[in-house]
């Protein structure tokens, strides 16, 4: 996703604003520019594609670009190639955009979002006299709000507002205007940004990585506001043009914890905080031996009230619904479905009306989530978000929300995020458990037992990560690689397969063991690897024969099971093991395997592990 960043104050901007779109890089990107104001001229634009580097290298790492106010981008290309006249910022003026150089025109901006209505738009201003350079969606919508601006003539906020009751679709919009030299002018719906403030300087970022070396005071602007934004200050608008009041929030997070500690790159440091991300996420949830959810005002009476959970999220945040589909039904005994949100917005939901909506998000921005969680709340459900990022989008959104507490991820492959969901959603189901009388208090105590154990079992199967990088060395020029298990193995399953996926680019698929000889065992050839997870006891005979029909055609086997299950070597070429734990939990500890070996396969691939190709952290487009 595009990445945005402002600043205006007292000292050189430029180097403020590569600094904060270097802390952005996770989001995905392919071109890269900025914008900054010295005196009155409106501002002197460069743009590069490629690395941000290009772009710091062309203007001297910023020394080349004096002024105190301006405003940069990463830009993930949706509406147009991935060039440099199509890089921001954009200008209103005619001119060719594309160079960098001064800039003739009355508005400047950047743009993070997909515009919908762009092409009435941009006839409206054809016939107005605009002409357009680009062929994206930000030119259209930044020459819409200077006519705005030079027909209504009474200043940015107004043309803003006339331009978000205009446009159809998501934008993090920022702008400078010639008139008003060091301000910035903003406007948000559905896409993130957060105002930070200081003294004497003021800043405006896509996520909190980019001004967390500055300040950690911000303001978390609303759909449909404008905000006026100068030194020290920020001034926040409705749609009327009446200032309205927000609450500054203070960020917790610490700086180093968005920087690598000397790992090589932020997913294998993710997954080595992985502990500690379970471990916070399950006190913040567990007082003194017992669950409190009160903070997510989740009581028992509504835990009992319950007569179905429907769990909505994407990609990674999807295979903890699966893992939760399994537990939840078999220790709360509550009907739940997991359903990907971008299927579940357009569905017919023919839900009982005491269904939970449960959302499931690392950033709670996530565009087809956030759909799918307004379309929840429009048909009267209740819903429940669980989201990493404090003040996202759909934590503010949902009716309930529980934090994990995992810290910031940056690396687009989800590791620690991902395990901190597994977490909370473990507590919901054995709180709702017991809430609903499913479990005595033994039991409970039992799980809750069970449950503080597993960061320290998590930390041992990282012990083993020499044999998994050996082992991902042989097979990373790998073609097709599957992921098959049963039940939570099977949930487990998939995930292990997205990570390979994602950021080591082999093919691969996880399917439910059973399913293989209904057609995809036609693809096992002699060397392929088949990888099967096999913690469910009394599952695992029946996918290691599963196995033992892909080795019949050519298959390499590797199996990851917990110790003990010994018999498991004798059938397989090459096994995993992980620490016993409670079959409910278990995909805890045996995903981290399955993370590290798309890991090193992606290192010994020679990949940019943490911004794989193609991907972007946050997927705030439709
Ligand atoms: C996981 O490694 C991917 N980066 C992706 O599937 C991600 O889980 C998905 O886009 C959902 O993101 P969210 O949790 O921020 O909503």
């Amino acid at each position: 996703m595009c990445g945005i960043v402002g600043y205006t104050g007292t000292e050189a901007a430029a180097p403020i604003l590569l600094d904060g779109l270097s802390k952005l890089e996770y989001r995905g990107y392919d071109s890269a520019g900025i914008a900054v104001r010295n005196g009155t001229a409106l501002a002197e634009v460069v743009k590069a594609t490629g690395k941000l580097r290009n772009l710091a290298e062309k203007i001297d790492n910023g020394a080349a670009l004096p002024g105190s106010c301006g405003i940069g981008h990463t830009r993930w290309a949706t509406h147009g190639e991935p060039t440099k006249i199509n890089a921001h910022p954009h200008v209103s003026g005619n001119a060719t955009g594309s160079a960098s150089g001064p800039v003739e025109s009355d508005v400047v901006g950047v743009h993070n979002g997909i515009i919908e209505n762009y092409e009435e738009l941009r006839d409206k201003l054809t016939r107005n006299g605009y002409r357009f350079y680009s062929d994206t969606d930000t030119e259209i919508l930044i020459k819409l709000v200077d006519y705005y601006y030079k027909k209504y003539k009474i200043g940015p906020i107004d043309a803003i507002n006339r331009m978000m009751v205009r446009v159809r679709g998501s934008y993090a919009l920022a702008l400078m205007f010639r008139d008003y030299p060091g301000e910035i002018y903003a406007a948000r719906k559905d896409s993130p940004m957060i105002i930070g403030v200081s003294e004497g300087a003021a800043y405006l970022a896509s996520d909190v990585p980019a001004l967390l070396k500055y300040t950690r005071q911000v303001y978390y602007i609303d759909n449909h506001q404008s905000v006026r934004i100068l030194p020290g200050e920020a001034h926040f608008f409705d749609l009327n043009g009446d200032e309205v009041d927000m609450p500054l929030t203070e960020i917790t997070w610490n700086a180093e914890a968005a920087e690598k500690d000397g790992f090589e790159h932020f997913m294998i440091k993710e997954i080595h905080e992985q502990p500690k991300a379970v471990r916070d996420t399950l006190n913040s949830m567990i007082k003194e031996g017992q669950i409190d959810l009160s903070g997510a005002g989740l009581t028992d009476e509504m835990l009992q009230k319950i007569r179905a959970i429907r769990i909505v999220a994407c990609g990674s945040a999807w295979h903890v619904g699966m893992v939760s589909q399994y537990i939840m039904e078999d220790l709360a005994e509550i009907p739940v479905r997991a359903e990907l949100a971008s299927e579940f917005r357009y569905r017919k939901l023919l839900m009982d009306p005491d269904t939970l909506v449960l959302v499931i998000s690392q950033s709670g921005e996530t565009a087809d989530s956030l759909a799918a969680l307004r379309v929840a709340k429009e048909k009267g459900y209740a819903t429940l978000a669980i989201v990493n990022v404090v003040g996202s989008t759909i934590a503010r959104e949902a009716d309930h929300v529980l934090y994990t507490v995992a810290g910031p991820e940056i690396a687009v492959a989800t590791t620690k995020a991902y395990s901190a969901q597994l977490a909370a959603m473990y507590v919901l189901t054995v709180q709702a458990a017991k809430a609903r009388g499913r479990i005595s208090e033994e039991a409970y105590r039992g799980y809750l037992e069970e449950l503080q154990a597993l960061p320290e079992k998590i930390a041992r199967t990282l012990e083993d990560k020499e044999r998994i990088q050996w082992f991902a060395a042989k097979y990373a020029n790998a073609h097709d690689i599957f992921f098959i298990g049963r039940g939570v193995d099977y949930a487990i399953s998939l995930e292990g397969s997205l990570k390979m996926k994602e950021i080591s680019y082999i093919h691969s698929e996880a399917y439910a063991a059973g399913e293989m000889k209904h057609g995809t065992i036609s693809l096992v050839e002699d060397g392929t690897l088949v990888i099967g997870v096999l913690t469910q006891k009394e599952l695992l005979e029946k996918t290691v024969s599963n196995m033992a029909e892909c080795k019949a055609r050519g298959a390499y086997l590797m199996g990851l099971t917990s110790y003990g299950n010994y018999s498991v070597e004798d059938s397989v070429n090459f096994t995993i093991y992980v620490p016993k734990a409670d079959p409910h939990f278990i995909g805890s500890l045996a995903i981290v395997p399955l993370q590290l070996l798309g890991y090193y396969t992606s290192v010994a691939r020679g990949l940019d592990v943490d911004q794989p190709r193609n991907l972007a952290k946050s997927v705030t487009v439709e």
